[in-house]
């Protein structure tokens, strides 16, 4: 494509490191649709000789048909998807092939490509976040009344709702999904025209390209359009945050699944045996969504690394953009999949998360709390008056729930009868109706609205 002015072909191992083709044919799509956008206004603008632009259209057609068909040739020799496009359209048409690079450059070309790609991730990695979101809140839904232990320090902390619990990842993926949302807008405007750095000097219509291609808007400046990959790195920085949401509720699934805990188990479609250790089931999945997510970062500071240093406009070092992306991509679509997979069928201890967050002594704020209502006591001693009524509940062996009133007035006489009315976990959890509280009608709230959010985006 270039050879004009070299003596010698390059050397293998140039041909090598300089190839792309072997991870950029995944655009091959995107490459085909941008070339078609490129030469219909060539065609349209008079650059290009209608029936010229045609055929090349109808040839990018056949390509595209064999693409398909036989999948994308890798010979590094051509490079690039962009330079094997353009050498098998050759083949299909002939020499009238040459004209569809008139007025652009492999730079706006590859940046456009790019975000076309990079704009179908976001659109099918929210399709997957919206998965989610449903199994999270039908699960949700099924378990509003479902008491279990909240924890701050992984310690028994408060009695929350298993539905609450999960209500939370709904808050977090809702704002994954806003983040890409926010990208997709951002990168939604089209490099083509910008050619290889300055502009062309051909009269190109760069409004129709950018509409035929789904985007709002050209580009602005020419040299910002073929250097920026701010698109890619808003992707991979929504989708690093998005993965360590994951991950999070991976990890409380590995250890609600572990036997000290027993809060869950998952299904046998999404647990693993052990090839020496016939009892076990592990939770391979949820951990290789944990671990995942450390790939998945690991994409975001590689590209970060590559871009800053680079001066205007393309270098090389450019190329690099994609693998990081890609394999982000692969591992954020294949993460969300399973997760919504473990969501969807895991099997939730409601017995056991019960018994655990009546065992922790997890009503005594609601004890300190009612010595504040019902005795006007000042909340700091109220906490300590409670503290002291715990360490009774303790050296007594039983719950807080448990002792007798005698017990309680021993320690202050401002304690009656009507206490008892606080101290279950399930008057704990319904006393919760601050709004965002954990209370069953809080969750059952927040559980439609957030039905009424997905219907809107
Ligand atoms: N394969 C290249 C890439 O992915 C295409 C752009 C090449 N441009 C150039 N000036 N060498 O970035």
């Amino acid at each position: 494509m270039w050879g004009g002015r070299f003596a010698e072909g390059p050397a293998s191992v140039m041909r090598e490191i300089n190839a792309s083709i072997p991870f950029d044919k995944r655009m091959w799509r995107q490459d085909i649709a941008g070339s078609k956008a490129h030469v219909a206004m060539l065609g349209a603008c008079g650059i290009v000789e209608r029936t010229d632009a045609d055929a090349i259209s109808a040839g990018l057609d056949r390509v595209a048909v064999d693409y398909e068909a036989n999948g994308v040739p890798v010979d590094l020799a051509l490079e690039d998807i962009h330079m094997l496009t353009e050498a098998r359209l050759a083949d299909a048409i002939g020499p009238v092939a040459g004209r569809l690079h008139t007025a652009r450059s492999r730079n706006d070309q590859v940046a456009t490509d790019f975000r076309l790609w990079v704009r179908d991730a976001i659109d099918q990695v929210d399709a997957g976040l919206v998965a989610l979101t449903r199994a999270l809140i039908s699960r949700a839904e099924e378990h509003a009344d479902s008491v279990m232990p909240g924890f701050t320090h992984l310690q028994a902390a408060q009695p929350v709702t298993l539905g609450h619990h999960l209500l939370a990842y709904v808050e977090m993926i809702a704002r994954d999904r806003s983040r890409f949302a926010d990208a997709r807008a951002r990168m939604n405007r089209c490099p083509l025209g910008s050619a290889a750095l300055a502009g062309t000097g051909f009269a190109i219509d760069r409004a129709m390209t950018a509409k035929a291609l789904g985007f709002d808007a050209p580009t602005a400046n020419s040299l910002d359009a073929v250097s920026d990959r701010d698109f890619a790195l808003d992707y991979l920085m929504a989708a690093t945050q998005c993965a360590l949401h994951l991950s999070r509720l991976a990890e409380e699934f590995v250890i609600w699944a572990s036997q000290p805990f027993g809060f869950v188990a998952l299904s046998d479609q999404w647990s693993t045996g052990s090839s020496i250790m016939p009892q076990k089931r592990n939770p391979d999945a949820a951990e290789l969504v944990r671990g995942h997510a450390g790939r998945i970062m690991g994409c975001m500071t590689a590209l970060s690394v590559t871009m800053k240093g680079l001066p205007l406009a393309y270098s090389k070092d450019m190329q690099d953009d994609k693998p990081p992306v890609f394999e982000a991509h692969d591992l954020l679509a294949l993460s969300l999949a399973a997760m919504t997979g473990m969501v969807e069928t895991a099997t939730f201890r409601t017995q056991r998360m019960r018994e655990v967050a009546s065992a922790g002594f997890s009503t005594a704020t609601d004890l300190a709390d009612w010595l504040v209502r019902a005795g006007g006591v000042p909340f700091r001693e109220a906490h300590h008056i409670t503290g002291r009524c715990v360490k009774a509940a303790e050296d007594a062996g039983t719950g807080l729930a448990d002792l007798p009133l005698d017990t309680l007035a021993a320690i202050d006489a401002r304690i009656d009868q009507r206490v008892f009315d606080v101290l279950s976990v399930d008057a704990s959890v319904a006393s919760r109706t601050s709004l965002g509280g954990t209370a069953p009608a809080r969750v059952r709230e927040a559980i439609a609205a957030a039905r009424a959010a997905l219907e809107q985006h």
